[in-house]
Formats: structure tokens, sequence, C-alpha cells
């Protein structure tokens, strides 16, 4: 019979993790002869009824590291809300979390600090409170400490998305606000010209390549915001669905409020006024097809952090407004 293999997704990798350890029985395991990571390597497989690691084990086992210290047990993700006990050892419950996660040095420097030492367990931080009691008598002979704690404050990455028609005025503002902020924090200006000559060269403008345009700026603002960089984009991105994906991937990456959606509603007919690359009279005139606006849609967006309308409000207001959005507590 060939060999049963199962695919594990991060919360299950962590339940084989803690399998490994024996900090969870093996039948917490789905019934499986071989198990893979989600790139398809083997990780694990049972020989003769027991579970064998296929590579180096990631987290120290409990014997490694065993103490008669006290020790306190912790969630990633949350911090201590006071001084710890010095010569303590905190037992990091980070299961789960995936390995590129930029929290992850945030997270462990808070407790090193005062703390003697951190060892980092594959139990989602979720269980750290309900099996406290569990976990430090597997590491520690040594007593259990309660520690107050609070949750660690969002990373400040966040991703400032203009989205507007051609010539409304998006790389005008985007451009200016960069300029003011220089120097403040690090920035990612992902404009939507100059997008389209690098990471999206090759694309055209059907709703598929729009699609894909749009996406691929999404994630590149997606991995600033994790790393704690502002994300600046100035792309047409004319799909209300598409736009909401970006939303998600960003908030995954850097918590709620870190998307804001800028629309840039400045009017169709002072677009085709301004004409400034002269792309409107060519679709007008039939040399371009599918052009935004005028024979391809413009879905205007219901879920803009901030409206506004260059043609009504100056520039150096339209970036104020920006300013006065991301100063907010
Ligand atoms: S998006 O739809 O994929 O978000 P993007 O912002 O990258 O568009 O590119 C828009 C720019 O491409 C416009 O400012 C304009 O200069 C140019 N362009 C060329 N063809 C088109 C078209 N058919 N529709 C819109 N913009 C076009």
């Amino acid at each position: 019979m060939p060999d049963l293999a199962v695919t594990l997704d991060p919360a299950m990798s962590a339940v084989l993790d803690q399998v490994l350890l024996g900090l969870l029985p093996a039948d917490a395991l789905p019934a499986a002869d071989v198990f893979l990571d989600e790139e398809g390597a083997p990780v694990a497989r049972r020989e003769a009824g027991r579970l064998v690691a296929l590579r180096p084990a990631r987290w120290p086992a409990p014997a490694e590291v065993r103490t008669d210290k006290p020790v306190v047990v912790a969630g990633a993700g949350e911090i201590p809300a006071g001084d710890l006990p010095t010569g303590a050892v905190v037992l990091l419950a980070a299961g789960g979390i995936r390995i590129d996660d930029a929290r992850w040095p945030a997270w462990a420097a808070a407790w090193s600090h005062g703390a003697a030492s951190v060892v980092q367990m594959p139990v989602p931080p979720a269980d750290a409170a309900t099996r406290a009691a569990e976990l430090a008598a597997a590491y520690s002979s040594g007593p259990l400490l309660e520690v107050d704690t609070v949750a660690h404050g969002v990373g400040a990455g966040r991703t400032l998305f203009f989205t507007g028609l051609s010539g409304s005025g998006k790389s005008t503002v985007a451009r200016t606000l960069v300029e003011r902020l220089a120097g403040s924090r690090t920035i990612t200006l992902l404009d939507g010209d100059v997008v389209r000559t690098h990471l999206s060269k090759g694309l055209g403008f059907s709703a598929a390549d729009r699609d894909t345009n749009i996406r691929r700026i999404g994630w590149v603002a997606a991995e600033v915001t994790k790393h704690g960089g502002l994300a600046v984009c100035a792309p047409i991105a004319p799909y209300d669905e598409t736009r909401r994906w970006v939303r998600e991937r960003v908030e995954a990456a850097g918590g709620p409020g870190a998307f804001v959606l800028v629309w840039i509603s400045t009017p169709l007919e002072v677009c085709e006024a301004r004409d400034v690359k002269g792309l409107y009279a060519k679709a007008r005139a039939g040399e371009i097809t599918g052009f935004t606006g005028i024979d391809d849609p413009y879905e205007a967006p219901a879920d803009a952090e901030l409206v506004i309308d260059t043609s009504l409000v100056s520039l150096d207001d339209a970036v104020d407004r920006v300013i006065a959005f991301l100063e907010q507590p």
C-alpha cells in the first residue's frame, strides 16, 4: 500500500512539533505515514509506530532546557506589563506563526529584557494561559510565576493606497506626501506608471492584467507593512474586489487599520480636460481601447478612509489631510 501523506498547514505543523517534543500525544495528529510541509517537503514519518522527524528540530526539547528556575508562560504577541523577576525563564508559546513573521524579534526582545532566557515552544499563543501549568512542569521543576501582560502594539507598518482615474492627481499627491514624510520613516513608493516598467513589465490593461498588476503591488505593500515600513501605492486600481483583496492582505500583515484607502475622486471631465499624457484624446479617437473611464469601468470605492477631489482641494491641503489621517491616534 502506498504511504498516506498529509500536508500540514501552520496550525497542524505546530501540533506535529508538539508531538515530536512530547507536549501532545501522537493521536493529536491525523492518521498518516508521512507529513509534508506546505511546499511538499517531508518533515516527519511514522516508522514502526514511532514518529521520526526528517529535518533538524526548530524548537528546543523540554529535556534540553530542563531547569529548576521559576518559569513564566506567555503567548507570542503578549509583552510583560512591568518588570520581570530576574532569573526567570520565559516559555514563549509561538506555534503556528510563520517563520517569516517580522514581529518575531520584537516579541522575543520584549521578554529577554530582564529575564534570564526565553525558550520558544510550538504551542499556539492562544493556548498559553490554559496550558500554563502543564507546560511549566514539562520544562522546569521550579514554580510557575504569574506576570501581567499587555498586547504588543500592532507594528507601525502601513499601506497608503491611492486609487482614482488617470490624471486624477494620485501620483502628484502621493509624491508630494512622500517628499513631506521623507526622513521621518522608511517609505516605499509604488507608483502605477513606475511599477509597470519593472514589477509588472509586460502586463497590459485587460481585466486580468490589471488584476495581476494590483495584486503584485498589494503583495509588495503587505511585505513592506509587515516590516514596519510605509508603502505608498498609486495605481488606478479600478476594481473593488481586487482592492479589497489588497486590504485583506495588508491587514493580515499589519493588523486592523494598517490599510488606508484614499480615493482621489477628481471627476472624469476634469481628468479629461487636464489630459496630461494626451491619452484621453487618443481614447476618444478610438486609438486606444479599454481606457479607464472611457470604455473600461472604474468602480468607485465605498470603503475609502479618505475621499479627495483635487479639482476642489489644493495639493497642499490634500497632502495635509492624508498626513492628519495618518497621525490620528
Ligand atoms: S491599473 O488599471 O492596472 O491600476 P495603472 O495605474 O497600472 O493601471 O496604469 C495606469 C496608467 O497607464 C495610466 O495613468 C495611463 O498613463 C496608462 N494607460 C495606458 N493604457 C491605459 C488604459 N487602457 N487604461 C488606463 N490607463 C492606461
